[in-house]
């Protein structure tokens, strides 16, 4: 028997119910031939669920989160340890790599366009220093598009090698070339990326309160993903938490997770609060009481940044849903040998 056949049939059949989001219809013990066609035909759907993406596109992001027969991998910012952080070309990575989604985080410009980048400031992830010298601190949200735009926003890789991927020769300095002058994506061209792969989204809205668009960067980010009818494939989250509460209310059936970069006495209360599916929490100050908890209650948990093989084994047999992280490709190494 093939390894693969011997992998289907060692499949258990709970996984299969949860592939197929079924695990409410009534499988009567009693109904052998009834058991053994369902058996048959969840086989061959796990077949072909194994030889594609693994998990059915058409799943809503809640439903994904929830009833996945695995748990899901996130390329952070999209497959970041190789190629430019927040980058099309990362997202991309990502995507090849075959995570289920990547995150991003958005921020606006001054002129009010909603753009893809982690920090407050342009200085660490692209030229801005020596392009806009007078600029200092260069605040994201200080420049307009169109400025933003005319940076080069993948060089700073080459130069700074941050997670040693060039240094151990998996970038090759021959691609290195095409990293230069990358552009920051505004959270459009991102969107349509990722709608264009038939893929998913983490949005992370980064806080920006005291400054302008705090009052409307949640409601913007909404009518985007409206306009682009991508709902079921985006999952919301923030460190802000007024900011998902005004997301549930522009569009009530949207996911959102509620990100936490502390220890929490009731995470539960909390995502009830909000009408969170998920706590996204720091890694580090997670318990396996706490994850027990929260998939008790009902709730997902999916933490960051998990880098780590060994971390990363921890937190899935705690009952992690997904792990946010890096290394797209060493979580899926893992879930598909243990899932
Ligand atoms: O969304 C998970 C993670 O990205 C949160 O922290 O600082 O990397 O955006 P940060
Ligand atoms: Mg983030």
């Amino acid at each position: 028997m093939g390894k693969l056949s011997m992998k289907l049939c060692n499949f258990p059949l709970s996984k299969f119910r949860e592939i197929f989001i079924i695990n409410k219809m009534n499988i009567k013990p009693c109904n052998r031939l009834r058991n053994k066609a369902l058996r048959v035909f969840f086989l061959m759907g796990a077949g072909l669920a194994l030889f594609g993406q693994n998990i059915p596109k058409s799943l809503s992001m809640e439903k994904l989160i929830m009833q996945s027969y695995r748990p899901l991998v996130v390329a952070h910012r999209g497959f970041r340890s190789i190629a430019p952080e927040n980058t099309l070309l990362a997202a991309q990575k990502g995507f090849d790599a075959g995570a289920d989604m990547w995150e991003l985080d958005v921020a606006a410009s001054s002129d009010g366009v909603l753009v893809v980048l982690h920090d407050n400031t342009l200085s660490r992830t692209t030229d801005a220093k020596t392009r806009f010298p007078s600029r200092s601190p260069w605040t994201v949200y200080d420049f307009t598009l169109a400025e933003l735009k005319s940076l080069d926003a993948g060089s700073w890789y080459a130069q700074t090698d941050p997670f040693m991927q060039i240094a151990v020769g998996r970038v090759k300095t021959s691609e290195l070339a095409s990293f230069k002058d990358i552009k920051i994506p505004t959270l459009r061209e991102a969107l349509e990326l990722t709608k264009r792969l038939g893929w998913r989204v983490n949005i992370e809205i980064k806080d920006a309160t005291g400054f302008a668009c705090d009052a409307w960067i949640v409601e913007r980010t909404a009518e985007l993903i409206k306009e682009l009818d991508m709902v079921p494939s985006v999952l919301i989250s923030s460190f802000n938490h007024d900011y998902l509460k005004r997301m549930k209310k522009a569009i009530p059936e949207i996911a959102v997770a509620a990100l936490i970069d502390k220890p929490l006495s009731d995470p539960i209360q909390i995502l009830r609060d909000i009408g969170a599916v998920a706590l996204n929490p720091n890694e580090k100050y997670l318990d396996g009481a706490t994850v027990k908890a929260l998939r008790s209650a009902g709730f997902g948990v999916l933490p960051w940044t998990v880098n780590d093989a060994s971390r990363m084994k921890t937190l899935l047999n705690w009952g992690a849903t997904g792990l946010i992280t890096d290394f797209p490709d060493k979580a899926l190494e893992l879930v598909n040998k243990s899932f």
